[in-house]
């Protein structure tokens, strides 16, 4: 494995990924494959572009454009594709789901067209716990069935199905990480970290959805990236992974301590309107990764840490994007108006 296209590089996973292959392996050749959506973004990528320019390139365009995806394929001679390009966001889905269909299903099936055509050696599919759909009891395991219930959801089990397909009915060479949430830099302060963390640092109010008991396996961003990187180089192909710490934590907690950590007013959470669909539990069975050589490094406290801290020590990284129009635009749609008022429940 040598020459890497990483679509979606410049997202929040991405450009962590990107940066820590470079870091890692100091014979690959990466190519960012991304048409910078409101979530991509080149800061994310400013000290990659400087540290590794003779090991680095950037091509901005669209997974769904064939032609530009067999260009790039071709001229960089890619043996592996890893794709993270995907509209990402559940909230977006409820509102404006066709763009998840033709990112997230279409495009992976343009990249696979490319991988099929050109043979490359991998095609990576980065996926998401959240197929699974809520799961009250036990955990997920990956031979599971899909029970998605958000058109996010639905949209990323239909890209790992069409991986599925490639790989039985072409033999392309797939593999399929399940990760389940992410923290850490460079995350658009629309996830629900990014977005309590800033928000608390300026004494905004924390908008919690429902009754806040739902649960997340919030893992370090870091630790994904080394999990799919396990998988590039020890995985089988066919195969699928799920990827997380397998410990969960609910949403009123994880706020809580954010509040504790930055020193700001319990009363700063501010509970709303629940999420339609919400769904109340992700879980992993994490066994089959850890088997070929794989284990979070971080527990939740330590990777909430982190991750506050990047944000305080970072403030002109998220400061453009939440004083530009697009932010505020997105922000009063999803959250105007939603305020649960204490005197009426
Ligand atoms: P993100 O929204 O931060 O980044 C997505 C990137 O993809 C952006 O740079 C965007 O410009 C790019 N992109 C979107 N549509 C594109 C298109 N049509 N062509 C080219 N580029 C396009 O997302 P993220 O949080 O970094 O997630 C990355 C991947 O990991 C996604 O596939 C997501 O489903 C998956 N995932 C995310 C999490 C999480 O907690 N964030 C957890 C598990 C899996
Ligand atoms: P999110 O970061 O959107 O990830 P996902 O829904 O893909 O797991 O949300 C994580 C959890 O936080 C989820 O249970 C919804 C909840 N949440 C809030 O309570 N308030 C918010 O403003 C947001 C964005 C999410």
């Amino acid at each position: 494995m040598k020459n890497i296209v990483v679509t979606g590089g410049a997202g929040f996973i991405g450009s962590n990924f990107v940066r820590y292959l470079l870091e890692r392996y100091p014979n690959y050749h990466v190519v960012v494959y991304d048409n910078l959506t409101y979530a991509g973004n080149l800061d994310n990528l400013q000290d990659v572009s400087e540290r590794f320019a003779e090991r680095y390139d950037f091509v901005r365009a669209d997974i769904c454009d064939a032609k530009e995806v067999e260009r790039v394929v071709q001229q960089y001679s890619v043996d592996t594709i890893v794709n993270f390009a995907a509209e990402s966001h559940v909230d977006r889905s409820l509102m404006e789901p066709g763009g998840f269909i033709q990112t997230d299903v279409y495009g992976t099936y343009v990249l696979l067209e490319a991988a099929r055509k050109f043979g490359v050696e991998r095609y990576h599919q980065v996926s998401t716990d959240e197929v699974y759909g809520q799961v009250l009891d036990g955990r997920s395991t990956e031979s599971d069935r899909l029970h998605t219930r958000s058109p996010y959801s639905a949209s990323k089990a239909g890209g790992d199905l069409m991986c599925l397909a490639y790989f039985t009915s072409f033999g392309v060479p797939v593999t399929i990480t399940r990760g389940s949430n992410n923290i850490g830099p460079y995350q658009y302060p629309e996830k629900v970290v990014p977005l309590f963390v800033t928000n608390a640092i300026d004494d905004l109010p924390l908008p919690l959805y429902g009754d806040g008991l739902q649960m997340r396996d919030y893992q370090y961003v870091l630790d994904h990236c080394e999990g799919i990187d396990v998988v590039l180089h020890k995985g089988q192909i066919g195969e699928i992974y799920n990827l997380g710490t397998g410990t969960e934590t609910r949403n009123i907690d994880m706020a809580h301590l954010i509040l504790k950590l930055l020193d700001k007013p319990q009363s700063l959470l501010q509970p709303i309107t629940d999420r339609p669909g919400h769904d109340r539990r992700y879980a992993l069975d994490c066994r089959k990764i850890q088997s070929i050589g794989w284990q979070s490094r971080h527990t939740f406290e330590e990777a909430l840490e982190k991750t506050v801290r990047w944000y305080v020590d970072n403030q002109w990284w998220w400061r453009k994007i939440k004083s530009g129009a697009h932010y505020e635009e997105y922000y009063t749609r999803q959250y105007a108006g939603r305020e649960i008022n204490p005197a009426a429940t």
